[in-house]
């Protein structure tokens, strides 16, 4: 079998660059480990940038996301007993982020992916890649039939997760490593209640960080920063309630609770693997870098790979011009590093290390009360919330 794109994982990376080549008239076949309903049921993260929204809208992936995704103009930070709002509106020339889970964007993805023709294959296993110093680079997989098949492509596209296969093909020797375990975790619930706040509220307290999120008007997303070494079974929902309520008590203001429909516990990560190319498998998401969830920034950044992947390709494959593919790598990491530097930043400025002294919970404290005073650091807050650089 052949294909000129051999898509590695079915996530919003994979997903999204096979739309995008298909638009251009370039074929591709995506190969997922999971079953369709697993991928579409898998709770992730919910913050779509402005740049994500524009480009999903421009490429005609936008009708539910614009009927349901909330668009929100800002966020609170809290801390001190006190709640900040930063105007993204007025900080970053009228941008702003949408919430909509990631989850829903995938379900969209293949429900399109599917219409369109396009060809996806769900829980095949022994995935590996071979050739990718050639010309050409060839995928091997055992299908769900159970039969082995070898797909000849002109390139692959590794957008296989932190876990996949397609990092490792890539010589050691090649690879430079950048990684930082937090010595903390999140404990994330979903609830069936409405949010009880008009914007998202991140909040630093002396017993550790908490954030409060969305899904709908009816449901609530919600985090609380937890030991690294915690276990979800000595949280029972009381206990995260509590939790909850303790850190974002203020005056006048009261947290609804609702029963809890799902809770899990997310370890804390940066992680950056360059360069995101070897001869003809390029890397995209999640596969070459990592990024705490502080800055909202992982799916987005998924994006924003595939959509510079999908012209790089567009020029070689169509018109024989190589250079935007030689220069993929370089122009997804400077956007990467941004945006790990900006989750590291939002991480260490909200979160309790375990053990740290007075000293952190001052500085962190004084570092909020100036981005919530100075509009010049409030700025680098909003720009870099929204996207920076801007994706379109
Ligand atoms: N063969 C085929 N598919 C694989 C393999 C393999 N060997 N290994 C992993 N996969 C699949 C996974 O099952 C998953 O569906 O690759 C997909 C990778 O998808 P994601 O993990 O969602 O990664 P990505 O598309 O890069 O999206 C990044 O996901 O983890 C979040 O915070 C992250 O929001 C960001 C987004
Ligand atoms: C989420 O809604 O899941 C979410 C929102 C903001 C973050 C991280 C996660 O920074």
């Amino acid at each position: 079998m052949r294909t000129q794109v051999g898509i590695i994982g079915a996530g919003p990376a994979g997903l999204l660059l096979s739309h995008l080549l298909a638009r251009v008239g370039i074929d591709s076949v995506v190969l997922e480990t999971r079953s369709r309903p697993y991928c579409e049921a898998r709770q992730r993260a919910g913050v779509l940038e402005d740049g994500s929204v524009r480009l999903l809208r421009e490429v005609g992936l936008a009708e539910r996301l614009d009927a349901e995704g909330l668009e929100h103009g800002g966020i609170y930070l809290q801390f001190a007993g006190e709640r900040h709002h930063i105007d993204f509106r007025d900080l970053a020339g009228g941008r702003t982020v949408t919430v909509y889970a990631q989850t829903e964007v995938v379900k969209d993805l293949i429900a399109r992916r599917i219409a369109d023709g396009g060809k996806i294959e769900f829980e095949v296993t022994d995935t590996a890649v071979s050739g990718i110093d050639s010309d050409r680079p060839r995928l091997s997989y055992t299908g769900a039939d159970g039969a082995r098949h070898t797909l000849e492509c002109d390139v692959i596209a590794g957008c296989d997760g932190f876990h996949g296969i397609s990092r490792r093909a890539i010589p050691a020797r090649l690879c430079e490593i950048n990684e930082r375990d937090y010595p903390y975790a999140w404990l994330g619930i979903l609830a069936a209640v409405p949010p009880s706040t008009d914007e998202l509220i991140y909040c630093h307290h002396r017993d550790g960080f908490a954030l409060h999120s969305l899904r709908t008007p009816q449901i609530s997303r919600l985090y609380l920063q937890v030991s690294s070494q915690e276990k979800i079974e000595d949280w029972p929902d009381d206990r995260i309630w509590e939790a909850l309520g303790h850190r974002f008590a203020l005056p006048g203001w009261e947290l609804r609770e609702g029963p809890v429909l799902e809770k899990g516990i997310t370890p804390m990560r940066s992680f950056v693997s360059s360069p995101m190319r070897y001869g003809n498998l390029y890397l995209a998401g999640d596969a070459a870098h990592i990024v705490p969830p502080t800055g909202a920034k992982g799916l987005n950044l998924a994006i924003a790979d595939v959509s510079v992947l999908a012209d790089a390709l567009e020029a070689l494959l169509l018109a024989g011009d190589a250079r935007l593919a030689d220069a993929y790598s370089a122009t997804c990491l400077n956007r990467v590093w941004r945006s790990t530097h900006f989750s590291w930043w939002m991480t260490t400025m909200l979160h309790r290390t375990p053990g740290a002294d007075d000293m952190e919970f001052a500085l962190q404290e004084s570092q909020l009360r100036y981005v919530t005073t100075s509009r010049a650091a409030a700025t680098t807050l909003a720009e870099n919330y929204v996207g920076y650089p801007p994706l379109r």
